[in-house]
């Protein structure tokens, strides 16, 4: 018989509720190279989406709110097509609290929203190409739609790759100075990153709730699994907010 393996409680009241800066310190980014962050709620029956097909209906205030304090030191915010095309994304625009802590951190006023898209059938009529603080990014390949490429240089910054891989992907953001990168899904895109062995965070929120996996993509299986390594655990509203790290990572 192996020995068990050890288990631990968390003491789930008593504990003093976290700042804002605190939870900005909770999830550092690495002064030296590139950072990959994930960021995906689950349900308890690991459903990416609700029965509207939206990820906010299967979120809470408490998945919010690190939601949005990941997002405030990060310099981009890069998507699947699927995800713009059903999440409809608002513009992300500079607030007052960041402006001198990005300024001296040499960072652009907001982070920039990176697309990813082969087929550039994208939700032109979104408010967050034209009002969001910085331009929005598209990444797409070569050989796209030359009138839908027309289209997109209308409203984004257009990256054209030789092939939208996760390695393209990551290298076009990290050229342009946009090194500290939250990955917001969806879980195709996800997947492919892990695959290409590039994320090196996932912060994944467990909500309290069964949805049903209907509007939840499926995605192909991984050659094999990989493993993160637990980094910390908060929770707020009955929701558990991980941080989990790739194998190798210190932070
Ligand atoms: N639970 C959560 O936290 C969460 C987060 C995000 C999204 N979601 C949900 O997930 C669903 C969308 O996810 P999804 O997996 O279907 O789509 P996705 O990963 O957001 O987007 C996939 C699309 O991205 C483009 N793409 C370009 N290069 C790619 C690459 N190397 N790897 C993968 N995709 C690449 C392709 O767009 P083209 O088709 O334009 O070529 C592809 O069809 C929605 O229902 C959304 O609500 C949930």
């Amino acid at each position: 018989m192996p020995d068990p393996v050890d288990i631990f409680g968390l003491p789930l009241a008593g504990a003093d509720p976290v700042s804002d800066d605190d939870l900005l310190a909770a999830y550092p980014w690495p002064e030296a190279r590139a950072w990959v962050r994930a960021m995906m709620v689950t349900t308890l029956d690991g459903a990416a989406a609700g029965p509207d097909g939206l990820s906010g209906s299967v979120s809470s205030r408490a998945d919010q709110r690190v939601f949005n304090t990941v997002r405030r030191d990060a310099d981009a915010v890069l998507i699947g097509a699927g995800t713009l095309r059903a999440e409809r994304y608002t513009p992300m625009r500079a607030k007052d609290a960041d402006t001198e802590r990005r300024a001296s951190a040499g960072q652009r006023p907001a982070p920039i929203i990176a697309v990813c898209s082969g087929s550039l059938d994208l939700p032109w009529e979104l408010p967050v190409w034209h009002e969001s603080t910085c331009q929005p990014m598209v990444l797409t390949a070569r050989g796209a739609d030359p009138e839908r490429l027309a289209t997109a240089r209308e409203h984004a910054d257009v990256v054209v790759l030789d092939q939208v891989t996760p390695q393209a992907i990551i290298a076009a953001l990290t050229e342009r100075g946009l090194p500290r990168i939250v990955c917001e899904g969806g879980p195709g895109l996800l997947r492919n990153l892990v695959e290409a062995g590039l994320v090196d965070e996932a912060d994944i929120t467990v909500s309290p709730v069964f949805a049903g996996t209907e509007h939840s993509p499926s995605t192909k299986a991984l050659p094999q699994v990989t493993s993160f390594h637990l980094a910390h655990v908060l929770y707020g509203e009955q929701t558990l907010m991980l941080r989990y790290l790739a194998e190798g990572e210190g932070r």
